[in-house]
């Protein structure tokens, strides 16, 4: 980020707390913990050389618990033999006489993945994959796509067996997991979405058995408008398969789903606000560098990645493809609840937001690795409610629903109150697609950052206006009213009761919040004081 100190203000980024150059205290990756397993052979330790090692055995586990390998024995699909008769074949093999042979371009392309996912031929359209290769794509660029690439994509998808050899546990709803992968495993799943090779993961229906999961077979990605932002996504996808392609990243990553049972008692909490750095310029993942970093997500992590939504979450998928594979494992995230991805590389740089979204260049991510291989980058997805009516996000089940939501995101369960947490780097979570306001919710994350014992950088995307907002209402709780959060929620209570209720129309939060003390409210005066802000 420029260095452009008009553009800031709070406490500086260097003094906010960061995991980069704190000491690694991780030791070899074991296998040890009964809530985390790991995928791949312990003890480990990364020398930067040599990709974590599978076991040798590959085991199969055909149930509710696991993700359904499309290389499990007990993966049939029916097929008619060549009697004409119905007949149910392993559908490995089928994947496998598929992918061997040659693709040369997107309709035979089509017609392989159809090949065995027959029960939705002339369901899926393939529109964007022809126009994409056909109409977008320079001629010498589909040339080194169907030559180079695929082949490499088919090779790793055909290496399931050999490299996901351990059952890969779900995370499901309501229960503290972890799950580490090796980057190449990663990449080995993400070439099996990339030919839709994930059995049970099509159905649609209420009643289908993962109809609580995101979509992770990428058909959704090759069909359907808007044609120009799936072009810019195909091209983030094509761009990290060709960069693991040259070279295998040979780290890990970790999925930790975490809940929350028993939240805080927020009325009675007398946690006042931590430190501040906010500033209209920069964002999450630029600048974000050795803080927890929030995914302003949708409860079906990825939200529309591979369909037509692309605001943060999506972006961030599309830069980091291996966040994807949170799609494979995770169900629908409920309140109390987050996801916390530790370790995915950062392989594109892109221009644009939503529609004028665009895949720029490669990005070498250079962020220091902890000793289990992780890119030291933690990322927390956390999804915020859908606002459809201004005033009831401040109705107080609404508001605790949302502190507790970031507070399961930001704490750190098991820290000692001496270490040293890194800041959260968040903006305007829940403020865009979802429609929440942007006071509310900076000043509901300053309190679950402050109970989490973490110190708050907000980027907010260019918004000058709300970055003084929230400098001027942190600086005044901090130094003039040290409020705890019980304090605070009881505030936006009579907010509620006394401005919004009333139709007091011009009066926001953080105005009546300084009002209250300053000027002491006079509940009759139905006149707007936005000039306190
Ligand atoms: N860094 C900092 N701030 C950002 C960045 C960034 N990289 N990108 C956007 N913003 P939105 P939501 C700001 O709409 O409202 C997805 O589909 C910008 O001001 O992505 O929580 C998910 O899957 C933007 O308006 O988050 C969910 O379905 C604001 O953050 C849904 O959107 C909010 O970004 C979540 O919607």
């Amino acid at each position: 980020r420029k260095d452009n100190s008009e553009a800031w203000k709070g406490l500086p980024m260097k003094v906010l707390n960061s995991s980069i150059g704190s000491k690694d205290t991780l030791g070899p990756l074991q296998r040890v913990d009964t809530n985390h397993h790991v995928l791949f052979k312990t003890p480990f330790v990364y020398d930067g050389f040599k990709p974590p090692q599978p076991f040798a055995q590959y085991k199969d586990k055909w149930d509710v618990y696991h993700v359904r390998m499309p290389c499990s024995n007990f993966s049939e699909y029916p097929t008619t033999g060549r009697d004409g008769k119905p007949k149910v074949r392993r559908r490995w093999e089928m994947i496998q006489e598929a992918l061997l042979g040659d693709i040369p371009g997107p309709f035979e392309l089509e017609e392989k993945i159809l090949s065995y996912n027959s029960r939705y031929f002339g369901k899926w359209s393939f529109d964007v994959l022809h126009k994409f290769f056909i109409e977008h794509l320079a001629d010498e660029e589909r040339n080194h796509f169907f030559s180079h690439t695929l082949k490499k994509i088919a090779t790793l998808a055909l290496q399931l067996p050999h490299l996901c050899t351990a059952p890969i546990p779900l995370l499901r709803a309501n229960k503290n997991f972890k799950v580490t992968l090796s980057q190449q495993q990663i990449a080995c799943l993400l070439a099996n979405a990339f030919f839709c090779t994930f059995p049970r993961r099509n159905a649609k229906s209420k009643n289908s058995e993962y109809n609580k999961f995101p979509n992770i077979n990428f058909n959704s990605l090759y069909m359907g408008q808007p044609y120009q932002k799936k072009f810019e996504k195909l091209k983030c996808i094509i761009h990290y398969f060709n960069r693991i392609a040259k070279k295998m990243p040979c780290g890990s990553v970790t999925f930790h789903r975490q809940y929350i049972e028993h939240m805080p008692k927020w009325d009675e909490d007398g946690t006042s606000l931590k430190g501040l750095h906010v500033a209209s310029e920069g964002t999450i993942e630029d600048d974000g560098l050795g803080m927890l970093q929030v995914d302003f997500a949708n409860m079906y992590l990825g939200g529309g990645v591979l369909g037509s939504g692309c605001v943060q979450e999506e972006i961030r998928f599309l830069i980091c493809p291996e966040m994807l594979i949170s799609r494979l494992i995770t169900e629908c995230l409920n309140k109390n609840e987050c996801l916390i991805m530790t370790g995915c590389e950062r392989f594109s740089n892109y221009d644009g937001y939503a529609s004028s979204f665009e895949w720029k260049e490669t990005y070498v991510d250079k962020t220091p690795r902890d000793s289990w291989g992780r890119i030291k980058c933690e990322v927390v997805a956390i999804d915020a409610l859908v606002i459809r009516e201004y005033k009831s996000q401040f109705l107080p089940g609404m508001v605790k629903r949302e502190l507790s939501k970031a507070y399961c995101g930001f704490v750190h369960l098991g820290s000692t109150s001496s270490s040293r947490l890194s800041a959260v780097c968040t903006g305007n979570w829940g403020c865009g697609a979802f429609g929440g306001d942007k006071q509310l919710k900076a000043l509901i994350q300053l309190m679950a950052a402050a109970k989490a014992g973490r110190d708050l950088c907000y980027f907010t995307f260019d918004d000058e206006a709300i970055r003084d907002q929230i400098y001027a209402i942190h600086h005044y709780l901090t130094s003039n009213n040290v409020l705890g959060i019980g304090d605070l929620l009881k505030l936006i209570e009579q907010y509620r009761c006394n401005v919004l209720k009333k139709n007091k129309s011009g009066l926001r939060l953080y105005g009546y919040i300084r009002t209250v003390f300053d000027g002491g409210f006079d509940d009759t005066d139905g006149d707007s004081n936005e000039s306190l802000e």
